[in-house]
């Protein structure tokens, strides 16, 4: 099957991605991201793990209803359960795929599975060919097989593949191999696994000591034709392959990896945004592709070549991933019609109440701020479509603040389940004070972890964007606001992570999901 150089995209940013602490997606949210994948060309979705709860199972099936184009893949381990349970979310889906996985190194069998090698290659058989009673698009996974021993593994897939997967996947559960040792894996399997040539080979890597990227390339050199990968790298641990460097590092260097991807690059930027805003994961400044610095040219020396010739510091160029200039878009005497054609250059097919709201936050800046660009309605338009169905929304704040004021105080009004309350509350400082009111008017028992600005433009003038994180009983959540005023920035962002918190609450995951 791997006699040609399209390497499939798979991607696991709302089922892998959403396993990072505090990346928590709701049903809305999945269904936006999962859209926006589809627009951009990735082959294979998979859009959660149906067992985990009863939210995952309505996101699962909400998302095989969403999406026409690609396949939609549910994870489920090798418990007849979960395959029941993926098959019955996935129905709705014009293309499916049940992932099932087990762990296959002898660690894992022994301390986690407490199993048999004997008894694991059985129910490999076993779950492929209940899973194979749904659809014919089974994908099996050993789990930590970078760490199982070769002889075995070799027995598991090739009992996965005569049993109907046609995808088996070799994940480095733990992010612990090296390039050519795992160019040498894959290798392997290509050569021992008599029935190897019926099934695509994928790869799924980790990020434990930031090779994750490297190792997916070196795995396609060998012959593996899916790659795994979330965006921004987003992911268990150190987190996943991040998509838009394996797929960038693809398109650049094709004249040493002479692959394709059916990927629309320049989505890249935009559905970088969307995932940070929806996760409240934000992009390091310095990460590849998608960091705000990715294209920047500080130094004296590289300006001056970038104006002689831009290929002299630029091996692909912003507008490949999907980056243009910041250009001045539109101040506060713009109409309707042209916010609604840029939303469109944008990306944004927005309904038309989400459209009025977005026009309103719009005016409203452009009535604060002198300059709105490009990314100015980029964070309003993710910031006002993410909270559409929150249960907690913000109303009105002042703040009073500064030396002059013994203790600053803050007056909120949120509406909670559709009624307007208000709080006034103090604290050592005015974001203590506002933070304090939100606790009046909502179930406390959350922990603030981290509190972050930062600023979308330049300017002093430019929106905030912050992101908070909130943690309950061990369980984290992120949450983003953005805004002209630093405050209501922060108070959007602590409720985005209480509406998160709520949605956790109802979740509960099972024992040993450890993916
Ligand atoms: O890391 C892992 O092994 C996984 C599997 C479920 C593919 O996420
Ligand atoms: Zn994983």
């Amino acid at each position: 099957m791997s006699t040609n150089n399209r390497v499939l995209i798979f991607d696991t940013t709302m089922r892998d991605g959403e396993q990072s602490p505090g990346a928590s997606m709701n049903r809305d949210e999945k269904i936006r991201i999962a859209k926006a994948l589809e627009e951009m060309g990735v082959d294979i979705i998979e859009a959660g793990f149906p067992i985990a709860s009863q939210g995952d199972f309505e996101a699962v099936q909400a998302v095989a209803k969403a999406v026409t184009q690609s396949t939609v893949c549910g994870l489920a381990r090798a418990a007849k359960a979960d395959i029941d349970r993926a098959g019955e979310a996935l129905k709705p889906a014009k293309r499916k795929r049940i992932h099932t996985f087990i762990a296959t190194s002898p660690l894992h069998m022994r301390v986690k599975l407490q199993m048999e090698p004997e008894a694991v290659l059985k129910m490999v058989t076993e779950s492929v060919t209940r899973a194979r009673n749904y659809t014919d698009d089974v994908e099996w996974s050993g789990e930590d097989a970078t760490r199982s021993d070769h002889d075995f593994l070799c027995r598991c897939v090739e009992a996965a593949i005569d049993a109907g997967a046609r995808t088996v996947n070799i994940p480095d559960t733990v992010g612990y191999t090296v390039p050519d040792e795992y160019h040498a894996l894959i290798k392997m399997l290509k050569n021992r696994v008599p029935n190897i040539d019926k099934a695509v080979i994928s790869v799924h890597c980790h990020n434990d000591l930031g090779l994750a990227v490297a190792n997916s390339l070196a795995a396609v050199q060998a012959g593996a034709r899916q790659v795994e990968c979330t965006i921004n790298g987003l992911g268990e641990r150190a987190g996943n392959c991040a998509m838009e460097e394996v797929v960038m590092a693809l398109r650049t260097r094709k004249d040493h990896m002479p692959y394709t991807t059916g990927i629309k690059t320049e989505l890249i930027t935009r559905n970088s945004h969307l995932v940070s805003t929806i996760t409240g994961f934000p992009v390091q400044p310095n990460k590849a592709i998608v960091g705000a610095n990715a294209f920047a040219h500080e130094s004296g020396i590289h300006q001056d070549g970038m104006l002689k010739d831009a290929n002299t510091y630029e091996i692909m160029t912003p507008e490949s991933v999907g980056l243009r200039k910041s250009n001045l878009v539109m101040g506060k005497l713009s109409g309707r019609h042209a916010f609604r054609a840029k939303l469109e250059e944008l990306g944004y097919t927005l309904g038309d109440n989400a459209v009025n709201d977005a026009f309103k936050r719009f005016k409203d800046l452009a009535d604060k701020k002198r300059e709105v660009f490009d990314e100015d309605i980029v964070a309003l338009v993710d910031d006002a479509v993410m909270r559409e169905n929150d249960r907690i929304k913000f109303v009105s704040l002042e703040v009073i603040c500064g030396t002059k004021v013994a203790k600053p105080s803050a007056e909120l009004e949120l509406e909670v389940d559709g009624v307007v309350k208000y709080a006034k509350a103090n604290g050592d400082g005015p974001v203590d004070a506002l933070f304090n009111a939100i606790k009046e008017l909502t179930t406390n028992s959350q922990h603030l972890q981290i509190y972050q600005v930062h600023a979308v433009t330049g300017g002093t003038d430019a929106q905030a964007e912050v992101m908070v994180r909130l943690e309950e009983s061990g369980k984290t959540v992120q949450g983003q606001g953005a805004d002209a005023d630093t405050l209501v920035a922060s108070a959007r962002a602590y409720i985005n992570a209480l509406n998160k918190l709520l949605v956790k609450r109802e979740k509960n995951a099972p024992a040993a999901m450890s993916a």
